[in-house]
């Protein structure tokens, strides 16, 4: 299958549409991915979320680089490339060759999240900084400056299928103020437990990007369920 490389990232997020859907192929039926990621590409998926996971800083093990440049050649979508790994940074230059466009790291995986998020954007990429729910939030609010994409989890990261935690609506909230405040062109994004009840509520608190992995392909009917995740916002 021939290379499609993804539009060129640069464009300000405030040029574009309010919300954005980005399934999660974590759910995906890898033995059918290409043809799981056509389908939900073609309903209209935003981005094309992919969770990086190396059995130390959250205890499952997923994939790397290679496999991310498998899946860059078989979509248009830009890739949310989530990493929920120790020492983020020093995999930095093999996920940005690898067709990554949008690199999220973990504030706690890192000494300086705003520098972090410089890196990834020096590379070329839009940078991402992802939160868990513990975890205080002044840590990403500090940060926002240089930041494309503020991913709020709302779920303790290293699993899908997961429920949305009470607690997800205040820090949602939180974090839209800081960005608010700042006037930053800074997603707002959201990270487990979405679906088509949920997504309605972290938009509420000021979410504009919905990962979604469980809801969507564990779905008998993905495009269905991720068109019902968009319904579901319609209107706000
Ligand atoms: C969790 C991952 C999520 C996960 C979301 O650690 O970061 O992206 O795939 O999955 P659901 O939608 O199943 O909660
Ligand atoms: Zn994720």
């Amino acid at each position: 299958m021939k290379r499609r490389p993804a539009p060129a990232p640069d464009a300000p997020w405030s040029g574009t549409g309010r919300f954005r859907i980005c399934p999660s192929i974590l759910s995906a039926d890898f033995s059918r991915l290409a043809e799981e990621i056509a389908d939900v590409e073609a309903a209209g998926a935003d981005f094309i979320h992919v969770d990086v996971m190396d059995g130390q800083f959250v205890p499952n093990l997923t994939f790397g680089p290679i496999v991310v440049g498998g899946i860059r050649k078989w979509t248009r979508l830009p890739l949310d490339v989530h990493l929920m790994i120790a020492d983020p940074l020093r995999h930095l230059p093999a996920f940005a060759d690898a067709g990554a466009n949008h690199l999220i790291v973990h504030v706690e995986a890192v000494d300086d999240p705003e520098a972090a998020a410089r890196a990834i954007r020096a590379r070329g990429l839009r940078a991402g900084l992802a939160i868990k729910p513990s975890t205080p939030l002044d840590r990403l609010a500090r940060a926002l400056s240089q930041c494309d994409t503020a991913l709020v989890m709302t779920v303790e990261p290293g699993a899908g299928g997961q429920p949305f935690l009470p607690g997800s609506p205040d820090r949602i909230a939180a974090i839209r103020r800081a960005i608010d405040a700042g006037g930053f062109d800074c997603l707002l994004g959201v990270d487990g437990g979405i679906d088509a009840r949920t997504a309605p509520i972290a938009a509420e608190a000021g979410a504009d990007s919905f990962v979604a992995g469980n809801s969507i392909f564990h779905a008998p009917d993905p495009p269905a369920a991720l068109r019902a995740i968009r319904a579901s916002l319609r209107g706000r």
